[in-house]
């Protein structure tokens, strides 16, 4: 048996079926709304969840609420999965590599993430034990995981007219770091980034996965907004998850925002009970499990990362 390269690695590599490429996403829009919020990567924080609905519901007008993907992760506990499932998929939802790697996993893929070469070896060999636990406890749940396969990975929205497209890693596939800040922070990533909003013939972009928020804008007026995580800190010595609202009007108590276009848009901070959440997760995650030592630092006092970089001017 040949031996597999780092490329190949479970955790590293991008599974040949999450691959769609930007042209898939010039479909005509198959949702419309004045106003969306976008919300990726819950990570199983039932806190998050509760606050999100709490924050949308407050919403007024036409609208909806977008989960595009990584919902489930630390939620390996059976009635905290199936929760998450069910409030989740009462809204519009992505599948992302984690649904996926539950519901049809790709051999060898191990939890999907694709991670690059700047996120180290220890990171990707957690995150391939945590999905194996959450493996164990999603295999009870046989007509949850038939609903999450069937999910799309991508879809087109039309916001005041203009279309935004949604995924959850990038416009070419679904574990992609296209939209990364840090793919973002290189004048060819941006290149490229532009390159898939025109192909997509899209206004904006809005992703998640790579798990730190960026707003970049263009100077043809297109956007690409990646909203971070929903259910973990994003910016050092903070405690909230972001979400990206896009709408026809502004809202108040934005995190920072742009125009695109007609649109607004906004990233709005997601400010969850962190005493319930740290003690949910410490309970299915105690010091020396896989996530607490991938997450548990991020969780009390977030990333080494300051929420000045995430907007980005054209
Ligand atoms: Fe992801």
């Amino acid at each position: 048996m040949a031996a597999r390269s780092a490329a190949e690695a479970p955790g590293r590599g991008c599974p040949i079926g999450y691959r769609y490429g930007a042209a898939a996403l010039s479909a005509p829009a198959s949702l419309r709304a004045d106003t969306l919020w976008i919300a990726g990567g819950l990570y199983g924080n039932a806190e998050a969840l509760q606050r999100l609905l709490e924050l949308y519901e407050a919403e007024q007008g036409d609208k909806a609420l977008v989960c595009n993907g990584d919902f489930h992760w630390f939620d390996a506990e059976p009635a905290c999965f199936s929760t998450i499932n069910r409030l989740v998929l009462g809204h519009v939802a992505l599948r992302g590599n984690v649904e996926t790697e539950l519901a049809d996993p790709a051999e060898g893929a191990g939890c999907g993430c694709a991670y690059p070469e700047f996120v180290g070896d220890k990171v990707v060999e957690h995150s391939n034990q945590i999905i194996e636990r959450l493996r164990k406890v999603a295999r009870n749940f046989s007509t949850e995981l038939q609903r999450l396969k069937a999910l799309p990975m991508y879809l087109v929205a039309e916001v005041g007219g203009e279309r935004v497209g949604i995924v959850h890693g990038d416009a070419q596939s679904l574990a992609g770091w296209g939209f990364s800040q840090e793919v973002l922070a290189c004048a060819p990533g941006r290149a490229a980034a532009q390159e898939s909003l025109a192909a997509a013939n899209v206004r904006v972009f809005a992703s998640s996965h790579s798990c730190l928020p960026v707003l970049q804008s263009f100077a043809d007026g297109r956007i690409v907004v990646n909203n971070g995580a929903a259910g973990m800190p994003n910016f050092r010595a903070t405690r909230y998850g972001v979400a990206t609202r896009i709408s026809v009007r502004p809202a108040g108590g934005a995190l920072y925002g742009a125009r695109a276009g007609r649109l607004h848009v906004e990233a709005r901070p997601i400010d969850y009970d962190h005493a319930a959440w740290q003690r949910r997760f410490l309970a299915l995650w105690p010091p020396g499990s896989d996530a607490h030592q991938s997450y548990h630092r991020r969780i009390a006092g977030g990333p080494d990362y300051e929420l000045p970089l995430a907007r980005r001017a054209a």
